[in-house]
């Protein structure tokens, strides 16, 4: 008989093929988003489950579930999972990293021009029947080219962040948790290890790419954006919880700085309305891993995992990126 499992959101009809190679699959293509008792219910008797975001694992649900041995999180970012009740309850975590880098990567530039260039913002202008002359002054934002980009969080994606800025001729200014080695810095355009404060005073730009736990809860508040340049753009990409949304907003609103560029909310998708109300912010809907190839090897990654994890033929199978080991 075939280990049974969970995939508890839509995903490739490829990769569900896949996995139903190996295991008894029980899986959601109608993409419904359950609740927690809901997801309670249907982890009943599974001993996996492939997860992306939306599926808190905690304490409450792991005491339902007994038989559960592993969830495969398809995703980098790990924080709707409690490693620590996990791994009391002999569950082996893992989450789908590296393959998302460079296209996360991408994304952060492409939130990080339009925001600073004012492209939706312009966009929806026009689209509005505004156009109906040019004007001088129409629309000006502060360069990107020559200009000091801030990354807070040196992970990989930062760092594939920091190579791309080569072309437009920055400076890189980096706080993290830990120091980069010379050589990683040297490839990351000869990034500067500053401590937070300083980035913020020096950056032109801000990029947010650092993961979120407890202690990188509103990395970026009040008193962070009151460091910020007016003239200063934000973008984050990395999760919600990182930035105090409120006052962010009311940065933007006061013109504290200039404009912010944001794939991931507070709370999302019901993020804050206010933010709709504001011209100088540009949203995204959690989009920065979207292109077609990456989400494509997220959901292979995620597979090979549970794989590894619970259908090695051996009693101590290893996930390949394994979290609590
Ligand atoms: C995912 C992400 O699309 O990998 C991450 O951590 O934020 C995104 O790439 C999302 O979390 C779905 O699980």
């Amino acid at each position: 008989m075939k280990p049974a499992i969970l995939v508890a959101r839509a995903i490739f009809p490829e990769v569900l093929s896949r996995l139903e190679e190996y295991f008894e699959v029980e899986p959601n293509q109608d993409d419904v988003v359950f609740t927690p008792v809901e997801l309670a219910a249907k982890l009943k008797g599974k001993v996996g489950a492939l997860t992306t975001a939306s599926a808190k694992i905690n304490i409450e649900l792991l005491q339902q579930l007994p038989e559960l041995k592993m969830v495969a999180n398809m995703a980098v970012g790990y924080d709707n999972f409690d490693l620590a009740a996990c791994t009391t309850h002999g569950v082996m975590d893992s989450n789908s990293p590296d393959v998302l880098n460079e296209t996360t990567a991408d994304f952060g530039w492409a939130l990080l021009m339009a925001t600073a260039r004012r492209v939706t913002e312009s966009e929806h202008w026009l689209r509005a029947g505004q156009w109906t002359k040019w004007r001088y002054d129409y629309f000006l934002g502060p360069d990107v080219h020559g200009s000091t980009l801030g990354i807070i969080g040196m992970g990989r994606i930062g760092q594939a962040i920091a190579r791309r800025s080569m072309g437009f001729d920055m400076k890189v200014v980096y706080y993290n948790r830990s120091r980069l080695g010379t050589e990683q810095e040297a490839y990351a355009n000869n990034a500067e290890y500053v401590s937070k404060e300083e980035l913020l005073r020096q950056a032109d730009h801000v990029m947010l790419v650092l993961p979120y736990f407890p202690a990188s809860h509103h990395t970026i508040g009040e008193a962070e954006l009151a460091l910020m340049k007016p003239t200063a753009t934000l973008i984050n990409v990395a999760r919600g919880g990182i930035v105090d949304d409120v006052a962010l907003i009311a940065a933007l609103r006061a013109k504290r700085i200039a404009a912010a560029g944001l794939d991931v909310f507070e709370n999302e998708p019901k993020f804050n309305p206010d933010f709709l109300t504001l011209q100088n912010v540009v949203l995204t809907p959690h989009i920065a891993s979207a292109s077609e190839a990456t989400r494509r090897a997220m959901a292979n990654r995620a597979a090979d995992n549970l794989i590894a994890g619970l259908a090695s033929g051996k009693a101590d199978g290893r996930p390949l990126d394994w979290l609590n080991p």
